[in-house]
């Protein structure tokens, strides 16, 4: 049975991206619960572990691992986004970083692990693959990433173009 939290994601996934501004979908996705995938991975990921979070949007799942005990370090291009997540996580073990995802360099074996939630499909496919690369050499052993892309039928596909 599909849960309250997944219809909640899905309506957002959807629905929100076609008649909001981002300050308005900031506004509203910073309410929502922590994504199902990441949920479903929580048991998996050690105590203190040092997570990147790609493309933060308004940092729910930042938060949430932060408020877990485990260090997040954030990227994102919007200042908005950025500002969102220094202001909910003040205090917190995080550390943000407003950058394109092309432009930020993962070293290698630094991360238990990634989240890319709905940010990846909006690189372009040479930069797409350049950043799984980076993910992949960035993972430390036994680490791994969470990631969640567009289906063809969702509607951030037509917004990008
Ligand atoms: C659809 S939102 C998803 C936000 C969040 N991960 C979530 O699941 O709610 C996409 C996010 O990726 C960010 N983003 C898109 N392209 C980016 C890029 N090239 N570099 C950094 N951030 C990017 C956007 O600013 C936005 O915050």
């Amino acid at each position: 049975m599909i849960g309250f939290a997944e219809l909640w994601g899905q309506w957002y996934a959807t629905v929100a991206p076609i008649f909001m501004t981002y300050q308005q979908y900031l506004e509203k996705t910073k309410q929502r619960l922590i994504a199902p995938l990441v949920q479903k991975a929580l048991p998996f990921i050690p105590p203190h572990s040092l997570v990147l979070d790609l493309g933060c949007g308004a940092g729910v799942e930042t938060e949430a691992l932060a408020r877990l005990g485990h260090r997040v370090v954030v990227v994102d291009k919007e200042q908005a986004s950025i500002e969102l997540v220094r202001k909910r996580c003040q205090g917190l073990p995080v550390t943000c970083y407003q950058t394109r995802i092309e432009n930020f360099d993962i070293p290698e074996k630094s991360f238990d692990v990634i989240i890319a939630l709905q940010s990846l499909p909006f690189l372009n496919e040479k930069n797409f693959f350049r950043a799984i690369r980076s993910v992949e050499s960035g993972i430390k052993l036994g680490g791994f990433m969470v990631m969640r892309l567009f289906g063809v039928n969702d509607d951030w596909v037509k917004k990008i173009g």
